[in-house]
């Protein structure tokens, strides 16, 4: 690919275009940030990092000027304030909801064709913000959660059972927040289910760390983590650029699939050229159900914060 963009040049954004550059996956990687000292200086730094890397992959930074981005074939939106000890990722819609309309929009003016990979939080609902300021098909925009917190789930499990969590394969569904639906029944090591090889109380431990994964980061740095997600974001570029037809977790809208519509929310999907291919319906038991739906309600709750602010002449999803 000949151009990708990342908005943001902060933790998050910084991790995501190193590991982009470090994996080859476009001629250049534009860095974008209202700091344009931040974004010029790691993107320079990165440039530097690139003979030692043994990469040609330029990394490029700019200050709030979108014409630099232009044809860019992928974008990682990672705009906006992280949350602090003591704040939930809802807490910050005021802000990063008016950062997203401004940076989707400008995005689009530049490259009407491109695939838009949300990072920002409240993860569901900037997506969605995301989606109505670019005005680009659903398919096109979607979120990345699913992979980092799937990636906590897989770490914590690897350490419990002292083996590599190459070979923990998992599934987590739902909304990036305390609603999140981890789903035992679909995690296996090294093709044998988790329920062999560890007990229940065991699993539920795991489980409850996961959902809180994202606090537990945050109260020991003051900030949010940005090595696990920067990575994940990159998987997902990766996917898209290299038309893997990989079966990730990610915020895809959903059109009816589990019974839910008009909202982004996390659940399997198959990732390719043309974002999300397919979203996958797994067969859930009723419990799992019930917990995804309620997830979804979570989810609705704060959708209806962003309707309220009025930022998008009135267009919600799918009008
Ligand atoms: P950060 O504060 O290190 O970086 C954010 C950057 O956005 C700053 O450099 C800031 O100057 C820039 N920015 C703000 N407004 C902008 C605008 N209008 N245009 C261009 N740049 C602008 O924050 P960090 O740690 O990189 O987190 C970024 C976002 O990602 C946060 O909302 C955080 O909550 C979220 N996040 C989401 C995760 C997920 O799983 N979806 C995981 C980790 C973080
Ligand atoms: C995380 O889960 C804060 O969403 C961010 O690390």
């Amino acid at each position: 690919m000949k151009r990708i963009t990342v908005v943001g040049a902060g933790n998050v954004g910084a991790t995501c275009a190193n590991e982009v550059a470090q994996r080859s996956l476009a001629e250049e990687v534009v860095v974008v940030d209202l700091n344009e000292g931040a974004s010029h200086g790691k993107s320079l730094d990165l440039w530097e990092a690139a003979p030692i890397q043994n990469i040609s992959t330029r990394v490029v930074g700019v200050g709030n000027d979108y014409s630099r981005t232009a044809g860019s074939g992928v974008v990682v939106i990672t705009a906006g304030l992280p949350r602090k000890p003591g704040m939930s990722r809802d807490d910050l819609i005021g802000t990063n909801a008016k950062i997203m309309k401004q940076v989707a929009s400008e995005i689009v003016k530049y490259s009407p064709e491109a695939i838009l990979i949300v990072v920002t939080n409240p993860l569901d609902v900037m997506t969605y913000a995301a989606l109505l300021a670019s005005g680009r098909p659903s398919q096109k925009v979607f979120g990345m959660a699913g992979i980092l917190d799937t990636a906590r789930y897989r770490a914590f499990i690897a350490d419990e059972l002292g083996i590599s969590p190459r070979d923990v394969s998992a599934l987590l569904l739902g909304g990036h927040g305390d609603t999140m639906v981890p789903l035992p029944r679909y995690t296996s090591v090294g093709g044998i289910p988790v329920h062999e090889l560890m007990d229940e109380a065991k699993l539920t431990a795991i489980v409850e760390r996961t959902k809180k994964g994202g606090g537990e980061i945050v109260n020991l740095m003051g900030t949010s983590a940005w090595y696990a997600p920067g990575a994940a974001a990159a998987e997902m570029v990766e996917a898209v650029v290299r038309n893997e037809r990989r079966i990730l977790p990610v915020c895809a809208a959903l059109h009816g699939e589990y019974g839910l519509r008009d909202l982004y929310l996390g659940v399997p999907a198959v990732l390719g050229a043309n974002g999300v291919e397919k979203v996958v319906e797994i067969r859930l038991d009723t419990k799992e159900m019930e917990l995804l739906h309620q997830s979804a309600a979570a989810v609705k709750n704060v959708m209806k914060i962003l309707d309220g602010m009025d930022l998008f002449d009135g267009k919600t999803f799918g009008s």
